[in-house]
């Protein structure tokens, strides 16, 4: 490949989403209504927030794509829990939270669904289960409920998941919903670094190298580590396409 056509593949993958017009819930209560976009807390076309257990029916063990087994293991299932350690103690006596479990100003990103009113919460949603699927898919009612109908008929195969079901965009505005600047502990964020220890792919469905490869160098456009990393990238094209053209491997 030429470091031209490596350029255009990393330059669509960076245009393939913008950046929206305003943070979402960028620190202040998630808006209970009026939200167009799967992405913003409040929409409702999927129903209701139903909690990660009853995401487990379907989406556990090896032969159904281990999603929900392999959540348990990342730091989202802990975040409530971790808000009772000595270091959320800490960090909440700097912003005046005696205790982190219970402020507002901590549950916000640490726990799924916090402070929507109760009507876009079903009570199966557990508080303790921590940052869960529906933060990133959006709420799960709807397809919940499909998917049970469509299980209940003998034979047949799963419809085409509809935007209105779930969604599941690798995408900043997925992330910094709670991964910005109002988190006490705000650890600049590299999309391409960190979704290596969340992401969760089906691995029946069978993608290619190259689809791997594609969605896997999503990044932010602002992203520093991503922009080195892709001109190492380039660079390094750059020198396989120079030996090439000398013959190659030739001494
Ligand atoms: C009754 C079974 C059932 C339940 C419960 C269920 N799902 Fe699914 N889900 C499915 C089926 C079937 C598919 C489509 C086939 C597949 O990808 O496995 C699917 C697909 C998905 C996808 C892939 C979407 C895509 O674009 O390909 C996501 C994301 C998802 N589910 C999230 C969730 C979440 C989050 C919950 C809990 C809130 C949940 N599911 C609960 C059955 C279920
Ligand atoms: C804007 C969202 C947001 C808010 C508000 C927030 N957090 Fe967090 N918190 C995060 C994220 C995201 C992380 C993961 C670290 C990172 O990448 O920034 C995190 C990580 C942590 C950690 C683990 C840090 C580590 O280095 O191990 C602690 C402890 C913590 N938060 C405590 C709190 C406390 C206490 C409050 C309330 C005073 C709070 N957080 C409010 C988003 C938030
Ligand atoms: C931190 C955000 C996040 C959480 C939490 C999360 N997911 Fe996902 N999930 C994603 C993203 C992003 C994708 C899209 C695939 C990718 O980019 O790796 C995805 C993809 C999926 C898929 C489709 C897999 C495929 O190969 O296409 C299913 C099914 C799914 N998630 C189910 C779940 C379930 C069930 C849970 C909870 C037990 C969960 N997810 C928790 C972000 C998340
Ligand atoms: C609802 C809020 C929320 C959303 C949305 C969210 N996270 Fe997190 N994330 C957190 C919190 C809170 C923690 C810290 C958990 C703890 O240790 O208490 C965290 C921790 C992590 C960690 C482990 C700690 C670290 O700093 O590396 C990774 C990796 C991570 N998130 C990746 C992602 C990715 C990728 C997305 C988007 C696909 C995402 N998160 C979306 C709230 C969120």
């Amino acid at each position: 490949m030429n470091p031209f056509s490596l350029f255009a593949v990393v330059a669509v993958a960076c245009s393939a989403f913008l950046w929206p017009a305003g943070t979402p819930f960028a620190g202040g209560t998630p808006s209970a209504s009026g939200a167009a976009s799967p992405l913003e807390p409040g929409y409702v076309a999927g129903g209701r927030y139903i909690g990660a257990g009853a995401c487990k029916n379907c989406h556990n063990g090896p032969a159904k794509g281990d999603m929900y087994d392999h959540w348990t293991k990342t730091k989202h299932a802990q975040a409530f829990a971790s808000l009772a350690s000595d270091k959320a103690k800490e960090v909440g006596k700097k912003h005046g939270v005696d205790e982190p479990q219970k402020s507002e100003k901590c549950l916000k990103c640490h726990v799924t669904a916090y402070g929507l009113p109760p009507a876009e919460v079903k009570n199966t949603l557990k508080q303790a289960d921590g940052v869960q699927c529906e933060s990133c898919h959006g709420p799960g009612e709807a397809h919940q409920k499909k998917r049970f109908a469509e299980a209940s008929k003998p034979g047949a195969q799963p419809s085409p998941i509809t935007a209105d079901e779930t969604h599941s965009a690798r995408s900043m505005d997925n992330c910094n919903k709670c991964h910005n600047q109002d988190s006490p502990t705000f650890q600049p964020f590299c999309l391409v670094e960190r979704m290596k220890d969340v992401e969760h792919l089906d691995p029946r469905k069978k993608r290619t190298a190259e689809e791997l490869a594609k969605l896997r160098e999503t990044c932010a456009p602002d992203c520093a580590h991503c922009k080195e990393t892709k001109a190492k990238a380039a660079a390094d094209g750059d020198k396989k396409d120079g030996e090439k053209k000398d013959g190659g491997g030739g001494k």
